[in-house]
């Protein structure tokens, strides 16, 4: 069994932060989303991995995640020259799939728990391929399958405005080759993308068995502000564990769980778990709310900062109330008059504010 790691795109969604990188490098407990998905693709057992990779963030990734070796695996990139649709991505890695089965993991979704069960049901029922599904309150906004005895899948359905059930598809797919004639099969959808929803409801057209798994536990799709702030939130709720590594004056002072890495100092400034803080920070006259991750190398100063996901080396100046923000790499947000309100906001790289 392969693996293959979709991690091209465009993360419109996320624009501005996704302008000038990937959105699988987005950090979640200042760790990238695209490393939780390599390590579950680990935990399964699964060496031979393909990433999907655009022609825009794809030397990135290769940067950060190199040959795979961390995870003990060999990773092969394949490069996607246009966000196609994810059955486009399946078409593009063909030469790596070859004739193998293989997990199709989209390298920006969190799961909250391992993908063991859920391939050993495909080898076990002999399909020509399983989805994963999850619960949802309004499927609406979502591929929805509708199942027949036994949880197999007898339609599916792109964002429905009536639907069927409240079963979404997770970003996690396990597919026999058969996959690639029905690719081969579809046209392109009305956004010009090949789906893989059209994919799979092509493989029951033809009564070949597709199964269903319904996650346990959470899932997060990361596409947009909240969604990653929610993913932030549950990892450091649910992972996250003591670690300080940093330095407190006296009049400093850390609450709950907090994870505070080499180099970094507190003076007379206040943590309250969950929440990590990067290597080699500065946080002086401040309090850090939970649910803040602070990348490395950033500065805060005279500030409350709660539910933030803040990246590397930024600068945080004097402002009354960060709240559920999100900021690229080297974002300064400074006033030297005291900002008086709460602040929401999500910056991409090297944006400046100053109030
Ligand atoms: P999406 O979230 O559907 O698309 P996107 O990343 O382009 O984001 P947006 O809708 O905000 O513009 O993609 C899900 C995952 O699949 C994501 O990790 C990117 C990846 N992907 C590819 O690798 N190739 C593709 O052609 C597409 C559409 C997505």
């Amino acid at each position: 069994m392969k693996a293959l790691v979709l991690s091209g795109g465009q993360g419109t969604r996320l624009r501005p932060i996704t302008s000038t990188g990937a959105k699988q490098l987005i950090p979640v407990a200042n760790r990238p989303i695209l490393f939780y998905v390599l390590d579950n693709v680990a935990r399964a057992g699964l060496r031979e991995v393909g990433m999907i990779i655009s022609p825009e963030t794809g030397n990135e990734i290769r940067r950060v995640v190199g040959s795979g070796e961390r995870w003990g695996m060999n990773v092969e990139y394949i490069l996607q020259d246009r966000p196609g649709g994810l059955a486009h991505a399946v078409k593009t890695a063909r030469p790596f799939l070859g004739d193998s089965p293989f997990v199709m993991y989209l390298g920006d979704n969190l799961i909250g728990t391992g993908i063991e069960a859920f391939i050993a049901k495909f080898e076990s029922a002999g399909c020509a391929a399983v989805i994963l599904l999850k619960e949802v309150e309004d499927a609406r906004w979502f591929g929805v399958a509708e199942l027949g005895p036994g949880g197999r899948v007898v339609r599916l359905l792109e964002k429905p405005r009536n639907p069927p059930s409240n079963l979404a598809l997770v970003g996690v797919y396990v597919f026999s080759p058969q996959v690639h004639a029905a690719i081969d099969a579809i046209r392109p959808s009305a956004r010009g993308e090949l789906e893989i929803t059209d994919a799979i409801q092509q493989l029951i057209d033809w009564n070949l068995p597709v199964e269903s798994h319904v996650v346990e536990g959470w899932w997060l799709d990361t596409g947009k502000k909240d969604d990653l702030l929610a993913a932030n939130t549950v990892v450091l709720d649910q992972w996250l564990k003591s670690d300080n590594q940093g330095e407190l004056d006296s009049t400093s002072q850390v609450t709950g769980r907090v994870k505070i890495g080499k180099g970094s100092r507190l003076v007379n400034s206040r943590i309250r778990g969950p929440a990590i803080v990067g290597e080699n920070v500065l946080i002086e006259d401040s309090f850090i709310g939970p649910y803040s991750s602070i990348g490395d190398g950033t500065r805060i100063r005279k500030s409350v900062v709660e539910h933030c996901v803040v990246l590397e080396n930024c600068r945080i100046d004097s402002i009354d109330r960060l709240e559920d923000s999100v900021l690229g790499k080297n974002v300064t947000v400074a006033t030297n008059h005291g900002s008086h309100r709460a602040l929401r906001l999500l910056l991409g790289d090297y944006s400046a504010v100053e109030l």
